[in-house]
């Protein structure tokens, strides 16, 4: 089958998203945030762009959260991606508690991580910050009798670019490593 070339567009989606939450001047800030992802198995990089409210406070302060959406608070997290803390303050739109590391966690947020900065690497208009996971915070309801979040019951809220839409995790597939025994 013959593919055709579209351009250097991007194509990688769906991918999840999440909400970024840092402390800027004391306060909560909260954005969302698709492009994000694992590096090497201890850190995550989110891609920000630099004018955004919430760089101001990552720079500053090292820390951030990343909450992880599901369906049950999409319709707030949506929000976060369309007001600036440039222009509102949106301290007050979720209940939140202090992690242990100094960032600040959405309680809605069934899974929320905390880290630090370790690096930014700048391209074009945006700061990638490369952030070491400090601590991970499940609620109880997503975790697996070994204690492991369990993906048949949480279901993060993907993200698609070219259409803007949200879709959620789907069905299992296949058994990793096992599917051609
Ligand atoms: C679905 C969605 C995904 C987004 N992903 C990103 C992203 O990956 N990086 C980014 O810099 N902005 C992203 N944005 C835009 C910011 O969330 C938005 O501009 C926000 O208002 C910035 O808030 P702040 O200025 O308070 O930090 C996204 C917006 C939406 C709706």
């Amino acid at each position: 089958m013959a593919k055709k070339n579209i351009g250097a567009v991007l194509a990688l989606y769906p991918c999840p998203v999440i909400v970024v939450g840092a402390m800027v001047d004391e306060k909560p800030t909260w954005t969302l945030v698709a492009h994000a992802g694992t590096v090497a198995h201890s850190h995550l990089m989110v891609s920000l762009v630099q004018a955004h409210y919430i760089n101001k406070g990552i720079r500053a302060n090292g820390k951030l959260s990343v909450n992880v959406v599901d369906a049950s608070w999409l319709a707030e997290a949506d929000k976060m991606g369309t007001i600036s803390g440039n222009k509102a303050d949106k301290s007050g739109t979720f209940s939140w508690t202090m992690g242990e590391n100094g960032a600040p966690l959405i309680n809605d947020a069934k899974v929320s991580i905390e880290c630090e900065v370790d690096g930014n690497y700048e391209l074009e208009h945006f700061d990638h910050f490369i952030c070491k996971i400090l601590a991970t915070y499940a609620d109880e309801t997503v975790l697996n009798e070994k204690g492991k979040i369990d993906y048949h019951t949480f279901k993060p809220v993907l993200f698609e670019f070219p259409t803007y839409e949200y879709f959620v995790t789907g069905d299992k597939v296949g058994d990793c490593g096992k599917m051609n025994r």
